[in-house]
This record gives C-alpha cells, sequence and structure tokens, in this order.
C-alpha cells in the first residue's frame, strides 16, 4: 500500500505571497494552464496537501531547459513527479532526468507519471537522501534541481550542485524567497538555511546568479566556466 507521509504534517502557515494572488490567476487565466496530466497530479497535491512547484514556476523552468537545451536533468526533491513533468516537457519528452526523493512511493509514482507521458525519456529513480546520491554520482549535469523539503540541507546541497553543474549548464533552486519569510529580522532554521544558501550562491564567480520573484522565490544560477 502506497503511504503519503504528508497528509497528515500539513504546512505552515504561509507569512507572505510573493506574488499577489490576483496577479496570479490573471496568468492563469490568460495563459491556460489546463493540460490535464499537469492538472491531475496538481489537484492530487492538493488533496493531500503536499508541496508542488508552483505553475508558473514549473513553466519557467520548462522554457530555461528548452532555451539552454538541456538533456540531462538531477531533481533533488522530485516527491511524485511534478517539476519533474516541467522539465520534460521542456526537453520535448527527450533526455535523461534523475528523480530523488526519501520517499519510495513518491518516487514509484513519479516514474510512472513521467513514463506515461513521456516514454522515450530515460527515467533514473534513486531512494534515499539526495545530497548522498548527487555527490557519490560520476556524473555532471546540464541541470541540477533543488527542492528538498528539509531547506536546512539547501546549503550542502548548493555547495554539491556546484561542483556537479557542467559548464553552461544551471542550479535551479525553489522556495528562495520562503513566503518573504527571508527578510524577516529574527528567522528561523530553515530561513537561516535559505539565507545562508542564496548568499553562498550569490557569491561563486563562475556562476551567474539571479533571484526572481516567481513562485515561492526561483534562484537561477548559470555555470559561466
Ligand atoms: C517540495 S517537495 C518536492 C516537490 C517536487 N519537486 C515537485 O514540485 O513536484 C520536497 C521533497 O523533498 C523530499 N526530501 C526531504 N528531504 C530529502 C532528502 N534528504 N533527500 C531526498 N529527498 C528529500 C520530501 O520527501 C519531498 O517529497
Amino acid at each position: 500500500m502506497i503511504e503519503f507521509p504528508h497528509i497528515s504534517k500539513g504546512r505552515s502557515k504561509p507569512f507572505l505571497d510573493i506574488t499577489n494572488l490576483m496577479i496570479k490567476k490573471y496568468i492563469r487565466d490568460l495563459r491556460n494552464y489546463n493540460d490535464p496530466v499537469f492538472q491531475n497530479v496538481e489537484k492530487f497535491a492538493k488533496e493531500i496537501n503536499y508541496p508542488i512547484i508552483d505553475y508558473v514556476t514549473g513553466h519557467l523552468i520548462s522554457v530555461l531547459v528548452n532555451l539552454g537545451r538541456h538533456k540531462n536533468i538531477f531533481e533533488m526533491g522530485s516527491g511524485f513527479g511534478y517539476s519533474a513533468l516541467w522539465f520534460a516537457k521542456g526537453m520535448s519528452g527527450n533526455g535523461k532526468i534523475t528523480l530523488t526523493d526519501i520517499y519510495c512511493d513518491y518516487l514509484t509514482m513519479a516514474k510512472s507519471n513521467l513514463s506515461k507521458q513521456y516514454p522515450l525519456l530515460t527515467i533514473n529513480t534513486f531512494c534515499g537522501d539526495t545530497i548522498q546520491t548527487l555527490e557519490q554520482s560520476e556524473e555532471n549535469y546540464d541541470c541540477i534541481f533543488i527542492d528538498i523539503g528539509d531547506k536546512s540541507l539547501y546549503p550542502k546541497a548548493g555547495k554539491i550542485a556546484l561542483e556537479k553543474t557542467s559548464v553552461n549548464g544551471m542550479i535551479i533552486a525553489d522556495n528562495v524567497l520562503w513566503r518573504g519569510k527571508v527578510v524577516e529580522s529574527e528567522p528561523d532554521k530553515q530561513t537561516k538555511s535559505i539565507n545562508i544558501f542564496n548568499e553562498q550562491m550569490m557569491a561563486v564567480d563562475n556562476f551567474d546568479t539571479i533571484i526572481l520573484p516567481v513562485g515561492d522565490g526561483l534562484l537561477v544560477s548559470i555555470k559561466k566556466y
């Protein structure tokens, strides 16, 4: 039987929405984000109270992956594959994606969702700590996506991602504005870690890094050399 550990956990009360909700609705209505495959996963995530990326964040990821012609993606925190669907869309279903999560059942669902929609995609799954998985990987990646539930792991994840990204490749990280908590004067542990991560990423010379106020804040960092 599949277990959904997020059902009972809930999510802490949002402090602030980075994007005005009316603006978000305007964009959604205008763009008509109504692909049933994406909608089904969004609906399921809502039902079990599971945090997936914002759909505009997903669309942006897909555009960036397409623009960079990225073909080898590593996801840190894949859940049941919503963000991976956007990556696969950006690769037009052609390429390789490595999915990681501590919950094996989520990964089984992710692989099933993805392979149905994108049969030509090569999908690897690793159940366990994503930091260890990336550390032990012998490959470099065109794109590494950081979306780990435990935000205190972001600084460590960032350090390893910097090493494992190919030149001209990119690191993308979600939740880097953390519902606005990053500007609080007395940040909690998770927020402090995000602050450290953001500062760390901005300070690296061979990466060009920007934080976009999309979704819950998206960091995009391109490896220049
Ligand atoms: C925000 S969710 C990922 C959502 C997914 N990227 C999406 O948008 O569809 C975070 C995930 O990180 C996973 N996680 C937490 N700690 C982890 C770790 N150390 N290694 C791998 N996954 C982890 C959680 O189980 C959860 O599924």
